[in-house]
């Protein structure tokens, strides 16, 4: 786990299904680990593709050893389309975990999107985060999170406001498409109590060494990199390619 201000904790596999197999056992634990401490887990759930193989394994293999009745899941960002959309990442989570596990339905709590203004859906977002926070500053317990090949986690993007606003949650225009998008700001994803990003693939290895080397300190993953306490970098080997990876990695056996 990254200490402040100490080397990252970035832990290697030989591909993505060892890297999911990895992160879903730690997922399981910390998910477990927050509800007896805490009597209950929130759970901030990624978007993309990366994670799919990781929440069919928290659907299967790992899920009786995960107290649903106790976990609450979230989500870091949204595209601004119909939860039934295919871009959908609550689509993506409901199909491979949320509906094959005994999570209450009062406990998923999706970002909405059938509002007609973006914003009024993030000012409704982010009234669900402060109150399930009473109004505290939002810790969520284990956050799952994504890097885009561009250096965006969640849809927290490249010069965007939401890498520094004190706000929860914003509708921004992603570069990316669809183009609206929901996200939680950057400084409630570093706020996590344990956070871990997933990076899979050659494409991801220039924006993970670009975020790890710090070179470009305004890069959203380096952000996140340089200001969450409790961050786990989860790669596959593919993505620690680049040549300028120069940080100790723990290279795991699958
Ligand atoms: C999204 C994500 C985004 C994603 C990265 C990586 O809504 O797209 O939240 O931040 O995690 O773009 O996406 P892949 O896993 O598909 O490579």
């Amino acid at each position: 786990m990254t200490e402040p201000g100490g080397p990252p904790d970035v832990r290697v596999f030989s591909d993505l299904a060892a890297l999911s197999e990895a992160t879903a056992a730690w997922v399981a634990d910390e998910l477990r680990g927050s509800a007896a401490a805490r009597g209950r887990a929130s759970f901030v759930l990624s978007g993309g593709s990366t994670p799919k193989r990781l929440y069919e394994l928290l659907a299967t293999r790992f899920k009786d050893r995960i107290p649903w009745r106790q976990v609450h899941a979230f989500w870091s960002d949204e595209r601004y389309v119909p939860h039934d959309d295919r871009l959908s990442n609550y689509r993506m989570a409901r199909d491979s975990l949320l509906d094959q596990v005994p999570i209450p339905h009062g406990q998923v709590h999706p970002m909405p999107t059938h509002l007609p203004a973006p914003g009024d859906a993030a000012r409704q977002y982010e009234d669900v985060v402060t109150e399930f926070f009473s109004g505290g500053p939002p810790t969520f317990d284990v956050m799952l999170l994504g890097l885009g090949a561009d250096g965006h986690t969640a849809s927290v993007f490249a010069g965007s406001l939401a890498l520094t606003s004190g706000r929860v949650a914003m509708a921004v225009t992603a570069p990316a498409d669809p183009p609206e998008r929901l996200t939680l700001t950057m400084p409630v994803l570093a706020r996590g109590r344990r956070v871990g990003v997933l990076v899979s693939g050659a494409s991801k290895a220039a924006a993970l060494a670009a975020s790890l080397s710090g070179r470009d300190p305004h890069l959203p993953g380096a952000v996140l990199g340089r200001t969450a306490s409790a961050l786990v970098w989860w790669i596959d080997r593919e993505a620690s390619s680049s040549a300028d990876l120069n940080v100790r990695t723990t290279s795991q056996r699958p």
